[in-house]
């Protein structure tokens, strides 16, 4: 690297301009397997098909929308001059085995769960499915080109998932009482999605796939020079990532699922921004995609953000649309609710690499 080349890694908020972006792929992709992490987080619905169909390749009907929405989804990308990159899949359905346990894969969908991108710095995070084991892989190669041009790549300890760190008899906490998940403090833990970035400040949650070991990781792993804020969620569904939940817009903006969060006992710092508060979802009529959905009807958050201004939203999604451009938002509407069977929606499909803008502190 030449000091004239800029790093081609280096995002410090979820919505500073976006120039560079890692978008998933639906290719190679089978049913999750039914292992009591997955069953710990999944609507009803599907858990009911997981002994059945786990492993095998998804509806051919359901993965072709799924493919036409992303296409259309990457074509806005780069009809707006963002540069999409791609991973590399290889087949889900291959088993593969550690000293404790084998597992299949799952699929590509979602890169935003095993990397967190933290100014010019890749973290590969620990994550809490054994599915997704060597899902990285898929990512290698877009990564050794932005480490020789001169990002900075690490991996957090690779964790052993040996079965006791889950609790195969884990059930939701009850509203009212405390927070429960599957796994335990027994190895570091964390995916990227439970991480919301606004510079200085990095805002997260525990859930069925982060776990404190995880947090305590992070926060010695960055330093002095970034403040992990840990929410206290009130989710009592099955929380996993908090992309749905807790969604930084802008500077002073915020998004809020009323449904994961009570206002008041938010941050002091954090009540300071306009919080806007999500409508109830519209929900989807019964159809294919939903008997495989992944996520709940909240998933109607998961959006993207081009620039401080500019949002991508699920099409079905108008009362949030207009409560967005209320607040002066431009809102493009997409279709995309046949990704949700594949694991998430826009914010979970990408890894905003590199986003116009340095390092501030917001609060
Ligand atoms: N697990 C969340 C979605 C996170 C993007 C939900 O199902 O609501």
């Amino acid at each position: 690297m030449t000091s004239e080349q800029p790093c081609p890694v280096s995002t410090h908020t979820e919505w500073d301009p976006l120039e560079e972006v890692i978008v998933g792929s639906v290719e190679d992709a089978v049913i999750a397997p039914d292992h009591c992490s997955v069953r710990a987080v999944v609507p009803d619905k599907l858990l009911a098909r997981l002994p059945g169909e786990q492993g095998r390749p998804f509806p051919p009907a359901l993965l072709d929308a799924a493919r036409r929405e992303l296409q259309a989804f990457v074509d806005l990308l780069q009809g707006a001059g963002i540069t999409v990159r791609r991973p590399v899949t290889h087949d889900s359905a291959i088993s593969f085995k550690t000293p404790y346990w084998s597992s299949r894969g799952f699929c590509y969908a979602c890169p935003r769960d095993g990397f967190l991108i933290i100014g010019d710095q890749i973290i590969e995070t620990p994550m809490a499915w054994r599915s997704r084991f060597f899902e990285g892989y898929a990512y290698k190669p877009v990564f050794q080109s932005y480490f020789d041009n001169g990002a900075r790549w690490v991996a957090a300890p690779r964790p052993m998932l040996r079965d006791e760190v889950y609790d195969p008899a884990h059930t939701p906490s009850p509203p009212g009482m405390p927070m429960t998940y599957v796994i335990n403090e027994s190895e570091i833990l964390f995916d990227a999605a439970d991480f919301m970035r606004c510079g200085r400040d990095i805002f997260c949650q525990l859930s069925n796939v982060t776990n404190m070991a995880g947090v305590t990781w992070l926060r010695r792993h960055l330093g002095d020079g970034y403040k992990v804020h840990l929410l206290k969620t009130v989710n009592w569904r099955k929380p996993m990532h908090i992309d749905a939940s807790f969604i930084p817009l802008a500077p002073g903006k915020l998004l809020i699922n009323p449904a994961d969060f009570d206002v008041e006992g938010l941050p002091p710092l954090v009540r300071k921004w306009d919080l806007i508060i999500a409508p109830e979802p519209e929900k989807a009529p019964p159809g294919l995609f939903s008997d495989y959905n992944m996520c709940s009807d909240w998933l109607a958050l998961n959006i993207f953000s081009l620039d401080e201004k500019r949002l991508v939203v699920e099409q079905r999604q108008t009362g949030l649309a207009r409560l967005l451009e209320k607040h002066g938002f431009d809102v493009v509407l997409l279709p995309f609710e046949h990704y949700n069977p594949f694991g998430g929606a826009f914010h979970c499909a990408t890894l905003d690499v590199r986003r116009r803008g340095t390092l501030e502190s917001y609060f």
